[in-house]
């Protein structure tokens, strides 16, 4: 697909796609700062759990990943020279698990700053001279969508620590806008007919920097299935856990059990019971469940997300069917980018890139709803599906092996959509996200859904 943003090989890029691209990393870049900047140095290098980077490592994390892709490998003489070989080694993910990058002789929170700043304007000077040139990272641009993608997805990392940080509340946001509609939309389903339909993509250009997992668009049959309109809320998830969801292992995996009991888990994460009700910590804020019953449940795993869907006599949908619901219009047969149609999101149609930082009330997006009537499968939360990991027929990794293929076949499952903490870079239906099914510290939630007897 050619887009109106292309350019020949051995050109710069268009005015319009380098303002784009720079606008992308500074999107980014300025939730990074703002993430960073809420709280002081010492909470920035603090661990707040084994589960998550120090936010200073990030950060410096985030100048790295640019240092190496858009400072050497998208100079003209690939690669040019970096801002700081000598740290990669601190930096790169695989070599450093979480849980041992305390002890590292890091950057401290000025010089991580400092880097990043560094590289970013030594990255756009390049941008400024840059065009395609046969390397197919450099076709429309697409290392630069992939970097303010990567920026973005370690902002979420980012705004899931300071969800696990103790201490008073150090972010702010407007509230989510209310959903008149919540009550009469809750516990319905949607029946969807099945069918042939266009699962990931092919496209090429700045609409649509897919990732190499989302890659190549495959036709595939889908069997008829409802789903649900919207995902679970607090209220329907507080009513298992008041009947006894935790306590009752015929509802549970083996793993799920296993797991739970070795935790000790009774409720998502986050919940406790005060006065003899339910309440969840925002970011600092203490809140009872009764005040936002309506709001999609957040941070649970797989395992949690399962053992309700069977006390629901359902099931978690397949990534197949969530993709379908996400793409297919019924009207015209056509397979689209989002559930609304083929425009980018806006705040009217998905809760996006941490303006609310809290999920809002179900129903509150009927302008992003799907054409059969499905609620926010974009934005609010990550959404746990059946599914495993692996590549589409005719995969191949790009343009690095570490993103998606090392993780084949592993204990993942997948998770679709976005929740509010993704950026609108990253947010779109072919969009595939996955982690451990132990996993709750990151904006996860669930709808289910139910194969149909009628085919
Ligand atoms: C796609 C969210 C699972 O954070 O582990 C960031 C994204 N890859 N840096 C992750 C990622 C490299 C990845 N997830
Ligand atoms: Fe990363």
């Amino acid at each position: 697909m050619t887009s109106d943003l292309s350019a020949a090989t051995g050109t710069r890029y268009p005015e319009a796609l380098r303002r784009r691209l720079a606008e992308d990393l500074e999107t980014a870049r300025r939730r990074t700062r703002a993430l960073a900047d809420a709280v002081d140095d010492d909470d920035l290098t603090r661990q707040h759990s084994p589960l998550m980077s120090p936010l200073h490592w990030d950060v410096a994390h985030i100048a790295n990943m640019e240092d190496l892709w858009l400072v050497r490998r998208a100079a003209a003489e690939d690669p040019g020279p970096g801002v700081r070989e000598d740290i990669d080694h601190l930096y790169d993910a695989f070599t450093n698990p979480r849980a041992g990058r305390p002890a590292l002789p890091l950057l401290d929170p000025t010089q991580a700053r400092d880097y990043g700043a560094t590289v970013r304007e030594r990255a756009l000077a390049i941008l400024e001279q840059a065009g395609p040139d046969g390397r197919a990272i450099m076709d429309d641009g697409f290392v630069y969508g992939m970097i303010a993608q990567h920026e973005q997805q370690h902002v979420e990392t980012m705004l899931a620590t300071h969800q696990l940080r103790v201490g008073p509340r150090a972010l702010d946001a407007p509230p989510p806008p209310a959903s008149p509609r919540a009550a009469e939309l809750i516990g319905t389903e949607v029946f969807h007919p099945g069918g042939w339909f266009t699962m990931g993509t092919d496209a090429t250009g700045p609409d649509r920097y897919a990732l190499d997992n989302e890659r190549p668009a495959h036709r595939v049959e889908v069997t008829p299935f409802h789903l649900d309109a919207v995902p679970v809320t607090n209220g329907e998830y507080a009513r298992f856990v008041d009947d006894g969801g935790y306590a009752r292992p015929e509802l549970w995996s083996g793993a799920g059990w296993e797991h739970i009991r070795g935790e000790g888990w009774t409720a998502p994460m986050t919940w406790e019971q005060r006065d003899g009700a339910w309440h969840r910590t925002s970011f600092g804020t203490r809140e009872p469940i009764a005040d936002v019953a309506d709001q999609p449940v957040l941070h649970v795993c797989f395992h949690e997300a399962l053992a309700y869907a069977t006390w629901a006599g359902k099931r978690l949908p397949t990534e197949t069917e969530w993709e379908y619901a996400a793409r297919y219009d019924p009207a015209t047969g056509e397979t689209r980018r989002f559930p609304w149609g083929d425009e980018d999101p806006t705040p009217e149609r998905a809760n996006l890139d941490q303006h609310h930082l809290q999920p809002a009330p179900v129903g509150a997006y009927p302008a992003g709803a799907s054409p059969l009537g499905v609620h926010q499968l974009i934005g609010d939360v990550w959404e746990w599906c059946g599914s495993g990991f692996s590549g589409y027929p005719g995969f191949a990794p790009f343009p690095y092996e570490e993103y998606s293929q090392v993780f084949f076949g592993g204990d993942f499952r997948m998770l679709r959509g976005a929740s509010f903490g993704v950026g609108t870079v990253t947010a779109r239906a072919t969009f595939r996200n996955w982690d451990l099914p132990i996993r709750r510290q990151i904006f996860s939630g669930f709808r289910c859904a139910r194969s149909s007897e009628h085919a």
